[in-house]
């Protein structure tokens, strides 16, 4: 594998976007520009970082994550792909399965890194190996495209490469850094019915806005349309609009849960929140051979 220092040689642009060890010594793309700055790893292709001009931090990142090649960064964007979560869709009763599929954990390659104005995007990609085989027989290519500046966009583009049809799961896992958990308020999924994973998957109404107020992980169904993070303690709001979304996931481990997890700290569970735009469960991707499919979403900031 290249080093950054190859890397930043081949696709930097000096003093805007370059390829730098990070944490743990894994490469990553640090932006910078008038507009915002921000960071990906090509661990898992996740984005751990952005910050638009004279705003605070939007991504979080735990205090204790590993840094391992062979793990997950806890925070940031993480990739869920090709399942979500543990031996669900196609890979139901698999219990080698790794929760959230496998790209989430293992070293990407950069593409591309350009910049458009005060834009900067960064394309990093995966593609099927031996390695990747063993877990899910597929011939796939799944591309990140991560775009910086005062709105940040993340497009994820999977294309069969193989000869028979595919079906996947997929999910862009975000982390977003709040003041207090506690006084969030999700807007926009009034009415939208949701799968509580945490009251043994029943399928419940949502009332109004939604609230954290103990561990939360829901599934919402049949959701394209713009969701709104209201964050009150740093008066902010996020506004998350997507594309071919089917599906958007809240999550938050709540206290106990949180203790139990060994990469997050004991009281970060209150600086977070996970609204993940998703295509999962009954809304997973079917693709014909050589077909390609995109998901999208683009994070911009309001004070409030
Ligand atoms: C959420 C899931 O997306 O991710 C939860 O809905 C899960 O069920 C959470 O607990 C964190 O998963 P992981 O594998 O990163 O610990």
């Amino acid at each position: 594998m290249a080093s950054a220092a190859e890397l930043n040689t081949k696709h930097g642009i000096a003093g805007v976007a370059e390829v730098v060890d990070g944490n743990g010594g894994l490469a990553k793309v640090a932006v910078t520009t008038s507009a915002a700055s921000g960071e990906m790893y090509l661990q898992g292709g996740t984005v751990t970082s952005w910050k638009p001009a004279g705003a605070d931090e939007v991504i979080f990142v735990s205090s204790k994550t590993k840094w391992d090649p062979a793990c997950a960064i806890r925070g940031g964007v993480p990739v869920c792909f090709p399942w979500f979560g543990a031996k669900t869709g196609a890979q139901a009763g698999d219990k080698s399965a790794p929760a959230h599929g496998f790209v989430r954990a293992r070293a990407w390659q950069l593409e591309s890194i350009a910049r458009r104005g005060e834009l900067v995007v960064v394309n990093m990609f995966i593609e099927n190996d031996e390695g990747t085989r063993k877990l899910w027989p597929a011939s796939f290519r799944l591309t990140q495209r991560a775009t910086f500046g005062a709105e940040m966009g993340m497009e994820l583009v999977m294309t069969n490469s193989g000869d028979v049809p595919l079906r996947y799961e997929a999910a862009l896992h975000t982390y977003f850094r709040v003041g207090d958990v506690n006084q969030v308020r999700v807007r926009g999924l009034d009415g939208v019915h949701y799968i509580d994973k945490v009251d043994s998957n029943r399928v419940k109404p949502q009332s109004g806005e939604v609230v954290i107020t103990g561990e939360t992980d829901r599934v919402y169904l049949n959701t394209a349309g713009t969701v709104e993070l209201e964050d009150p303690a740093m008066r902010r709001r996020i506004h998350i609009a997507k594309e071919n979304s089917l599906a958007t996931v809240v999550w938050n481990p709540w206290a106990a849960k949180a203790k139990a997890m060994s990469d997050l700290g004991d009281d970060e569970w209150q600086r977070f929140v996970c609204v993940e735009t998703c295509n999962v469960g009954d809304y997973a991707v079917t693709l014909s051979p050589s077909a390609q499919h995109s998901m999208k979403v683009i994070y911009s900031l309001a004070l409030v």
